[in-house]
């Protein structure tokens, strides 16, 4: 390793202040996917509803603000009492569609349909303990979802790529339950995202249900980290839902013989520190994770957690104290091989995981929303690190105030799911929106947002460029954006929106800032299997020059930390509609979106092949 680098980490632990303040467990989090819930996943009776015509009544007001919603409510699932009676709809002879997945890809009838459709779910529930509290817990639904059970309204959630949950009680019912949910995809100018994207809108209940039975008194979330790579001190928080104060929970790390018990405050909370002298770090060469037991009075939670620490210091991102280089890919949540859209599995997700993984890859940047947690949690497995953002993207209604309520609420929800995954290393705030004083006001809060929720990860966001006047050669990373945020990534296609390859050859970078530097995104399109020479558009060659030309271009970057172009698979978007190339998918991926390795694939498997080299030469004996 370069003395100078030796060197500068010898100062690292004076200069190096890395904030310990965790993000602190909250009633707004439900810790599900280790627990043993009741899968209501599988089929679900669906009633395509354009007019909405089971949630308004003909004056358009809502059927579920009266106090007494008529049986043409479609959240009352009614069925007909006597042979006169008038009823237009019916759940039991509707079509069904399965959960978890979109409905784009599951019907013809519905590839495009933006408007809502009402799922709903029968199912009986058995409960242990007359005492003990039940919730329905789902990973995630575009965009807006209505949630009803057994008639009654649980609430509504705006947010397409977020997990949420309702407690149910006193409504929950031993046999005959009726879940209803209108789930509506269609865009709005003032949501998050706005109206204007590249990914395709995919509706439905896309991710898990789950009803979730606990005890009266249970593990409700937690939070653990290690501060400090160098003293392996160990912080954990546990929120006890139900306590008065007092109540006793077991905290313990069993492979490293740590048990700690510790008393809850009267919010339930309790820290605890662990002495974790003998550790193993997690990384991506050796992505160790360890079992996290709670244990209190009626219940027990156990959660896989691994152990780092990520940091800056100059213009370097290091991992354990030690420096990092980002071999990273963009991935969009859509695993289409087999013709459907939305990641609906864990295997699904760990496809497109092996996919990267292919490519030398360490890194993921998980764009531009949060993906399913089967992604998160598949990263940390196979040691892959993570990029997570929110859709900030493009031109978002800066001046809304809901607006940015609503990007807050997907921050808190990204993060209240995530922060115990080790793989994680960045929370991104936006994606290439335009800079003005509204934008800029609109994000300084949500950093500080974001910071406030968990100071223990790195900022980003996906920034532009432009040309410096006086030189068109010299290309500028300038944006008050960057001042927020801990690592200066940017978005850049020369040689594809901008000029041809060659371009590369002669544009140089100025990026002013004492910070790391990543590109988030470049990249061209090429249809897999069609071959020309490297001047015809579309063809792989065109697209293999292009990295080739980008990539010589990006090494020369003082303070470059990595990489993730764009994308490692073709994916469907609207805006992509050159018939006989496109299709309606936006071909930039190295591979398509059934898997084919493109020319381009080679050009960064093997620079990503030398950089692991570098950063990681085998331990000479
Ligand atoms: C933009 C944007 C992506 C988009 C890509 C493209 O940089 O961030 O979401 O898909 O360019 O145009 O292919």
């Amino acid at each position: 390793m370069p003395n100078k680098i030796v060197f500068l980490l010898r100062l690292l632990p004076l200069l190096l202040i890395v904030l310990t303040s965790q993000a602190t467990p909250s009633t707004q989090v439900l810790q599900a996917y280790n627990r043993d819930t009741i899968s209501l996943n599988g089929d679900w009776q669906v009633i395509v509803d354009p007019y909405e015509n089971g949630f308004y009544n003909y004056r358009y007001k809502p059927f579920d603000q009266q106090k007494n919603p008529p049986a043409s409510a479609f959240f009352t699932d009614s069925k007909v009492t006597s042979s006169s009676q008038l009823l237009e709809y019916d759940f039991d002879k509707a079509d069904s569609l399965e959960v978890p997945g979109d409905w784009n890809t599951q019907s013809d009838m519905l590839y495009y349909y933006e408007g809502s459709v009402w799922y709903r779910k029968k199912f009986d529930a058995h409960l242990e303990q007359a005492s003990d509290r039940s919730f329905i817990y789902f990973g995630g639904i575009n965009y807006r979802a209505d949630v009803y059970l057994n008639g009654k309204k649980l609430g509504i959630h705006v947010g397409g790529f977020t997990p949420f949950h309702y407690e149910v009680t006193d409504l929950l019912k031993s046999q005959g339950n009726s879940l209803v949910i209108k789930v509506d995809n269609s865009r709005h100018a003032d949501a998050v995202p706005t109206l204007n994207t590249d990914w395709w809108n995919y509706g439905g209940i896309t991710r898990d249900v789950k009803l979730v039975i606990v005890p009266n008194v249970f593990i409700r979330d937690f939070s653990i980290h290690l501060a400090s790579a160098k003293d392996k001190k160990v912080t954990a928080e546990v929120l006890l839902d139900g306590a008065v104060g007092g109540e006793m929970v077991e905290l313990s790390i069993p492979e490293l013989n740590l048990v700690q018990s510790v008393k809850v405050d009267n919010n339930g909370l309790a820290t605890v520190e662990f002495d974790a002298k003998s550790a193993q770090l997690w990384s991506p060469k050796s992505p160790k994770l360890y079992s996290f037991k709670m244990k209190s009075e009626q219940d027990e939670l156990i959660d896989s957690v691994g152990f780092r620490t990520i940091a800056t210091f100059g213009k370097q991102l290091l991992l354990n104290d030690e420096p990092l280089f980002l071999r990273g890919i963009s991935v969009h949540e859509e695993y289409s091989a087999k013709g459907n859209g939305r990641v609906r599995s864990a295997g699904d997700a760990r496809q497109l995981l092996n996919w990267a993984a292919s490519l030398n890859s360490n890194f993921v940047r998980l764009a531009h929303y949060p993906h399913n947690e089967h992604m998160v949690r598949q990263a940390e497995e196979m040691g892959i690190l993570v990029w997570s953002e929110i859709p900030v993207y493009w031109t978002i209604n800066w001046t809304n105030s809901e607006t940015y309520q609503n990007a807050e609420n997907q921050l808190s929800e990204m993060i209240g799911r995530d922060k115990n995954r080790a793989a994680v290393i960045i929370w991104s705030l936006a994606n290439e929106t335009p800079v003005s004083e509204q934008r800029n006001d609109f994000l300084e809060k949500l950093a500080s947002k974001a910071r406030e929720l968990d100071n223990t990860r790195l900022l980003s966001a996906a920034m532009e460029k432009h040309y410096r006047e006086d030189d068109a050669g010299v290309a500028v990373v300038e944006d008050p954006l960057a001042e927020l945020v801990d690592i200066v990534s940017f978005n850049q296609y020369i040689g594809w929106y901008d000029g041809l390859p060659e371009k590369a050859d002669r544009v140089n970078w100025q990026i002013p800032y004492n910070k790391p530097v990543f590109v988030s995104e470049f990249g061209g399109g090429a249809k897999a299997g069609y071959h020309g020479d490297k001047n015809t558009i579309w063809t792989e060659e065109f697209q293999q020059n292009l990295y080739q030309k980008n990539l010589a271009m990006l090494d020369r970057i003082d303070g470059l930390v990595g990489l993730s172009p764009w994308i490692l698979s073709d994916f469907r978007s609207p805006r992509r509609l050159l018939t006989g190339i496109q299709d309606d998918f936006n071909r930039k991926g190295v591979l398509s979106n059934t898997g084919e390795k493109k020319k381009a694939f080679f050009v960064l498997r093997d620079f990503y092949a030398d950089k692991r080299k570098l950063y990681e030469p085998t331990i000479t004996p």
